[in-house]
């Protein structure tokens, strides 16, 4: 997932700055129902509209070399919906899923999931495992979707398998520090996020990815995510390179570190 020259470019076009690219963004999209409301749509229709701006994103992240996104697509908290509208979103993630796979293997797009995926209907495990297998080879962008994910579950789950591990002799708790529970987390392969982005003006974290947003930089947008486009996509990488991120360092610190 390193930089290419064409990227570079089109990153100093939008007067960014390459050096500073975030190489992690995960997003809370929010604001599907409130936006199919508007228009005076279905909720449903809504997040069918949501999709386009996953494919945006996507595409925002080839063009400027923003080498892994995460999307958040469906919360532990979800199931409490609607079943119909349960229902329309597990359809949509199989469809949208199955219109994927030959594309993102054709643009070396690494397709990867978040949570107890496998609790979903038989339909979306099936569509889940086909992309997966089928892009694990690919490394030009890597795309993670958190479905049926929930950051407390995930800290609980890792908690039971740590201690699973200590019970059966394989693990000395003295060895648990803070790496070794992030490689029990579902990100284990991951950096964390270095961008959060939530759409719809909600100020919370909705109990995504508890652990790993420790020094995240966060961003809220107002915008409905079926609005949220590529020039909101640039203001959000124009807003994280103003920023200093500082890791609990002074800002005189930081300032004399990157000079
Ligand atoms: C986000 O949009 C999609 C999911 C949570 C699956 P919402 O459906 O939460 O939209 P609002 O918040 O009702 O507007
Ligand atoms: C968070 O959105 C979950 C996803 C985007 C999948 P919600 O709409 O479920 O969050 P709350 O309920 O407003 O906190
Ligand atoms: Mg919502």
């Amino acid at each position: 997932m390193g930089r290419y020259a064409e990227q570079d470019r089109a990153v100093s076009e939008e007067g960014l700055d390459p050096e500073r690219m975030p190489r992690h963004i995960a997003f809370i999209m929010d604001g599907n129902g409130r936006w199919a409301k508007k228009q005076g749509l279905a909720r449903d229709q809504g997040h069918s509209a949501g999709v386009e701006s996953v494919r945006e994103m996507i595409r925002c992240a080839g063009e400027f070399g923003v080498g892994i996104l995460t999307f958040f697509g469906f919360s532990t908290e979800n199931w409490n919906r609607p079943r119909r509208e349960v229902a329309a979103i597990m359809q949509l993630i199989v469809e949208s899923l199955r219109g994927a796979v030959e594309e993102a293997s054709a643009h070396g797009i690494r397709v990867s999931f978040l949570g107890r995926w496998d609790e979903l209907p038989e339909s979306n495990r099936q569509v889940i495992k086909q992309i997966t297998e089928q892009t694990a080879g690919n490394d030009r962008l890597l795309l993670n979707f958190a479905l049926n994910y929930g950051g407390r579950q995930e800290i609980v789950e890792a908690a039971q398998c740590i201690a699973l591990d200590v019970q059966a002799g394989r693990l000395d708790p003295e060895a648990i520090d803070e790496s070794l529970f992030a490689s029990y987390l579902y990100t284990e392969h991951l950096p964390d996020p270095d961008l959060l982005i939530r759409t719809s003006g909600e100020m919370r974290i909705s109990n995504f990815l508890l652990y790993q947003l420790a020094y995240t930089e966060l961003l809220v947008s107002s915008v409905l995510w079926p609005d949220f486009s590529r020039s909101h996509f640039i203001g959000a990488i124009r807003d994280y390179q103003s920023r200093e991120r500082r890791f609990g360092r002074t800002g005189e610190q930081v300032s004399s570190h990157s000079t």
